[in-house]
């Protein structure tokens, strides 16, 4: 089954007003994280209309145990390889960790990212205090994807990756929604929240809400490719359903060839030059 074109042509990247529409005609979209070329053209072949170059980039590329040491100089390149792999979709890049303090150090390091990589937007984590923040980076012409619920950049002051918005705080998140909406965001990824509060700030904002851990009614999920696909080692997040086994499709191939060079059958002369 191929994806629909979300109001966008097959010749144009997809645009903010394709997916806030595709919102109003009630479809839903997938997004998939991606950090090189490759991955890009692959997920932009697939359909794809939104690319998030993650700051997961930090456990999944560079192999942190958090997001949070991860650099503007190490995104850049990588959002870079992504805009260039793929033609369609939209690049989203996150802004990391401490290079948003500031409105003025949000417009700098948002400006990075569309001036040196070539991203069409970016996404930051937090709630209504990200107000004036958001309103300066739009003003700037940085179009902006807010991100609330768990959110990793904040693990420890959140105390771990758990469940967000049970109870009376799922009010606040809701608020922190419309905040971010009255900001100027595009678009809100809700992170690991009870299903029934991303159902309720689903029906109650206009812009696509877009769910990981948030439940069936988000306007849209996004995913880290290499949990989707079984690479990422260790048990999955409940949220997590696994559409392939990369780990071992790689880990028998590598294997397989290691083997062959040790015992000589690699290379043979079918794969030798006269
Ligand atoms: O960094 C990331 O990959 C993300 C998604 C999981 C939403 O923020």
């Amino acid at each position: 089954m191929s994806m629909p074109l979300y109001g966008g042509a097959q010749s144009r990247r997809i645009t903010i007003s394709d997916l806030v529409s595709a919102k109003t005609r009630k479809e839903k979209w997938p997004m998939i994280t991606s950090y090189d070329a490759l991955t890009a053209s692959l997920f932009d072949e697939a359909g794809f209309p939104v690319l998030l170059v993650g700051d997961s980039a930090a456990m999944v590329v560079f192999g942190f145990d958090s997001t949070i040491p991860v650099t503007t100089d190490d995104l850049l390149p990588l959002v870079a390889a992504v805009v260039r792999g793929s033609k369609r979709a939209m690049v989203v890049a996150d802004l990391p960790f401490g290079t948003y303090s500031t409105p003025e150090m949000a417009v700098e390091t948002g400006t990075r990212f569309m001036k040196e990589a070539g991203a069409h937007a970016v996404k930051i984590e937090g709630g209504a205090e990200m107000s004036a923040l958001v309103q300066a980076l739009v003003t700037a012409g940085i179009p902006v994807v807010g991100h609330i619920g768990l959110r990793p950049q904040h693990v420890h002051s959140m105390g771990g990756y758990r469940v967000q918005g049970r109870g009376e705080q799922g009010a606040q998140i809701l608020a922190d929604a419309h905040a971010l909406v009255d900001a100027g965001v595009f678009a809100i990824v809700l992170e690991v929240i009870p299903h029934e509060l991303a159902a309720d700030i689903t029906s109650n904002i206009p812009v696509p809400t877009v769910g990981i851990g948030a439940g069936p009614e988000c306007d849209a999920q996004v995913i880290v490719w290499q949990d989707l696909m079984g690479l990422t080692p260790g048990k999955p997040a409940k949220f997590v359903k696994q559409y392939a086994n990369v780990h071992d499709v790689i880990l028998k191939a590598s294997s397989e060839w290691a083997r062959d060079v040790i015992s000589g059958e690699y290379p043979d002369l079918d794969h030798s030059y006269e």
